[in-house]
């Protein structure tokens, strides 16, 4: 286990867009200059379509990139575009020298993930498996302020905004990138949000309770709250449509999007709203390094079903881009958990025997969990020392675990059984 430390108070959530434009006398004829690799997910362009646009394939200078900005293609990812000069110059400046902590069979890094990512190999995680915090919906045990590259400084999920969660988001994906294989997937489970007045709850049960009215609180006693008054744009009770902007901007950053998957929770939270339909279902997004990446569908055929394998009496022995799961039980103590059987089935998917699989995001360890029964190595992140205690008892009490266990995993049939859609897994 490798450890970085510090906990905080978090404050509301009060929409504030700032006002900020890009001061062109400023930068015009600097001599800084950038390769076309770094500046393309940065203005939110395929590297070709820079050259195309610059009529050149040679380092970019200051005014071009202010050209870029431009363009009418030009789409910001996670640097606002009164930013983007001030990061490409920063980003050129930073010089990486961290120590890789040796991986056998499981490693849990504590720490926030923008920084303990360069702890990782480059080029050794085949598989990124993750549930990230949602924006403005949960308090997490020990959570850390982030500086990010906006400039905004917050826990991850506590942004002022929503653009800045979709900006933080798209941040940490473009910080996976080098440490993914050629043949990489990543599978990213968010909700949406939306644009509402609301106390921020620990988890699920909590809400639950609120709306029996068995709440004791009130909202001033509450340790922080979202206001939905003061966005740019968005009214009162309005989706964010955080899913979406997110994978338009990984496929931004250079990742092929391979599909929005829906991932249907028969035993979802009632809601308390009369003006809309209630929600039922998540996101996975599946991104990958490559137009064909490690992918064998036939697992999902061969996995037991509480691994991922198919949910029989919801899922047809087709995998399509409805995945029909409950939701975890929330045991051990993480009010955020996702069933094992979703980490399962992308892991099953995308990965070998022996391959690593990371959670940036890893909480109780059940993305852990479906790595070890499925005999592949694995990494997991998180900022709480209370959440890597937990997935360590987690993930080290997984009997049969090992590269033999993955065998029998995968070659363990059992057709006809249906998965608990209780919240038993
Ligand atoms: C939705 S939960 C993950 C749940 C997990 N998939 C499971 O099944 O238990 C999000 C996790 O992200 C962690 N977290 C929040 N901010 C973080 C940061 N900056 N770096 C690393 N972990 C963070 C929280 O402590 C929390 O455990």
């Amino acid at each position: 286990m490798v450890t970085l430390k510090q906990a905080v108070q978090l404050p509301d959530i009060k929409p504030r867009t700032p006002l900020a434009s890009l001061d062109r006398a400023a930068w015009i004829g600097r001599p800084e200059r950038f390769s076309v690799e770094s500046v393309a997910p940065i203005v939110g362009m395929a590297p070709h379509f820079v050259r195309r646009a610059l009529g050149h394939g040679g380092d970019v200078t200051v005014d071009e990139v202010i050209a870029l900005m431009d363009q009418d293609a030009f789409g910001e990812t996670f640097v606002p575009r009164s930013q983007v000069l001030d990061y490409l110059v920063r980003e050129s400046e930073v010089n990486q020298t961290a120590e890789t902590p040796e991986l056998e069979d499981y490693l849990l890094i504590e720490g926030n993930v923008t920084e303990v990512l360069s702890l990782i190999e480059p080029g050794s995680v085949q598989c990124v498996v993750t549930s990230t915090p949602y924006w403005g919906l949960r308090m997490y045990k020990d959570s850390k302020i982030v500086g990010w590259a906006d400039g905004e400084e917050c826990a991850y999920g506590h942004e002022q905004t929503p653009e800045g969660f979709v900006r933080h988001t798209v941040q940490i994906l473009h910080q996976l990138r080098p440490v993914l294989t050629d043949e990489a997937s990543i599978w990213w489970n968010i909700m949406d949000s939306y644009n509402t007045r609301t106390q921020i709850r620990g988890n699920a049960a909590e809400a639950l309770r609120a709306m029996q009215g068995k709440e004791t609180k009130s909202w001033a006693d509450h340790d922080a709250r979202r206001y939905s008054a003061g966005h740019s744009y968005l009214k009162d009770g309005e989706q964010c449509l955080l899913p979406t902007q997110i994978a338009e901007r990984a496929s931004r950053l250079g990742y092929f999007v391979k599909s929005v998957i829906t991932w249907a929770k028969p035993s979802s939270m009632p809601e308390p709203q009369n003006s809309r339909v209630s929600r039922g279902l998540e996101y996975i997004i599946h991104m990958s390094t490559v137009r064909a990446p490690k992918f064998d569908k036939t697992a999902y055929r061969r996995m037991r079903p509480t691994l991922g394998g198919r949910n029989v009496g919801y899922e047809s022995d087709k995998l399509s881009d409805v995945w029909v799961m409950p939701t975890s039980s929330g045991k051990n103590g993480h009010g955020a958990q996702f069933p094992t059987a979703l980490p399962g089935r992308c892991i099953g998917l995308s990965t070998d025997v022996n391959d690593v699989v990371l959670d940036p995001f890893v909480g109780s360890g059940n993305s852990g969990v479906a790595a070890r029964a499925l005999g592949r190595r694995f990494i997991g992140i998180d900022v709480s020392p209370q959440y890597i205690t937990s997935a360590d008892e987690a993930i080290s009490a997984v009997k049969g675990s090992g590269f033999e266990a993955a065998g029998r995993d995968l070659s363990e049939v059992n057709p006809h059984q249906e998965l608990p859609m209780t919240g038993e897994l």
